[in-house]
């Protein structure tokens, strides 16, 4: 694995050739998105897709997003392009947001898992549009991390928990967003979100009108998308979460981690409940604590914390994608 620092303004075309050319020679390069750290191969490759999948040690039920330079690229992978496609493209891409749809006969079924559908997102990185424009080609690209462990927000996240598994890694620093994309699927009637992200999803509704909640579908037996499995995005630690009435059992259970030996570390917006040996002080507003959340996971854990505490974040819509990762890395579900 060899990692290159690139701009991320202006990204050096040197670098961004060399990393084209891994990707079409059926290699992995991660690389950033304004989300976090994706691991792309070319996504009309099913041998290199198929790589992802291995590097990850990630289920193949799981499907992918094709990254696409432009909404041209995107409709050359869909079979058909709903309205509600090009109202959202149209005000959101380049963005955080991934739109699935019918999948054109084009795209592997390795990409999809299979299903008929394909997601797709025109990432706005300066580094990712380089990436994709120079090699020519769509990118399906993960999160590169290994699976269930932590997104990357740094190239050196991405390096902790991939290392040689990946060929090449472009250093183009941390990540603005934080948490990965808000994913819509426009396949059925109505739009259903399947995955909260950054983007308030009443912003997304004043664009195309009511968009079904898919999130109560998590843990039935319909797996829809590989963001609604449970204990997804986790650190090695346990984390649990806490509303502001609850400082008691806060107290109660930093004292019974401790007694058993365990490094306690917290996430808090205000005063901590507890005397715990690393607290890490979080933005009050929702794209601030969704940019630093990944890297203060990912700190509590080199840190060696047995039991991260988190207090509650604000039950709110603007906060609902970093919501749904806390609750997904907390054990009690
Ligand atoms: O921000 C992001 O989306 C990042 C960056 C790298 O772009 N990528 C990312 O990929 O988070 P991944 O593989 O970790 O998550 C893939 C998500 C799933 O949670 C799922 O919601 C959706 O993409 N997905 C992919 N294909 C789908 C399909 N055909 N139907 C429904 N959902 C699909
Ligand atoms: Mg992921």
């Amino acid at each position: 694995m060899k990692t290159i620092a690139v701009s991320s303004e202006r990204p050096e075309a040197e670098a961004i050739e060399r990393a084209a050319g891994v990707i079409r020679a059926g290699g992995l390069v991660a690389f950033p998105t304004e989300t976090v750290y994706g691991l792309g191969a070319n996504a009309l490759d099913p041998t290199a897709v198929e790589r992802i999948f291995a590097a990850k040690g990630r289920p193949s039920y799981n499907p992918l997003i094709a990254h696409v330079e432009d909404v041209g690229a995107a409709i050359r992978l869909a079979r058909s392009w709903p309205a509600a496609a090009d109202l959202l493209a149209g005000a959101l891409w380049p963005g955080p947001l991934t739109l699935v749809v019918p999948k054109s006969p084009e795209v592997p079924d390795v990409v999809t898992a299979g299903l008929d559908s394909v997601a797709l997102r025109v990432p706005a990185h300066p580094v990712a549009l380089a990436l994709l424009r120079a090699a020519g080609l769509p990118l399906a690209a993960p999160s590169a991390n290994r699976f269930t462990q932590i997104s990357p927000t740094t190239a050196a996240h991405v390096a902790k928990g991939l290392g040689e598994r990946v060929d090449l890694i472009l250093d183009g620093g941390s990540t603005a967003v934080g948490i990965e994309s808000t994913v819509v699927d426009l396949t059925g009637g109505a739009p259903v979100l399947l995955r909260p992200g950054s983007i308030d999803v009443e912003r997304l509704e004043a664009i195309v009108g009511p968009i079904r909640r898919g999130t109560a579908m998590a843990g039935t037996r319909a797996r829809p998308s590989p963001g609604m499995i449970e204990r997804h995005y986790a650190p090695r630690a346990e984390l649990r979460v806490f509303g502001a009435s609850e400082a008691r059992q806060v107290r109660e259970v930093v004292r019974s981690a401790r007694a058993e030996g365990k490094t306690v570390g917290g996430l808090v917006l205000g005063r901590p409940a507890a005397e715990m040996d690393h607290v890490l002080p979080m933005p009050a507003d929702p794209a601030g604590y969704a940019r630093d959340l990944y890297a203060a996971l990912h700190r509590l854990d080199d840190l060696g914390c047995g039991l991260i505490v988190v207090e509650a974040v604000p039950d709110i819509s603007a906060w609902a994608g970093v919501r749904d990762r806390l609750r997904r890395a907390s054990h009690d579900g």
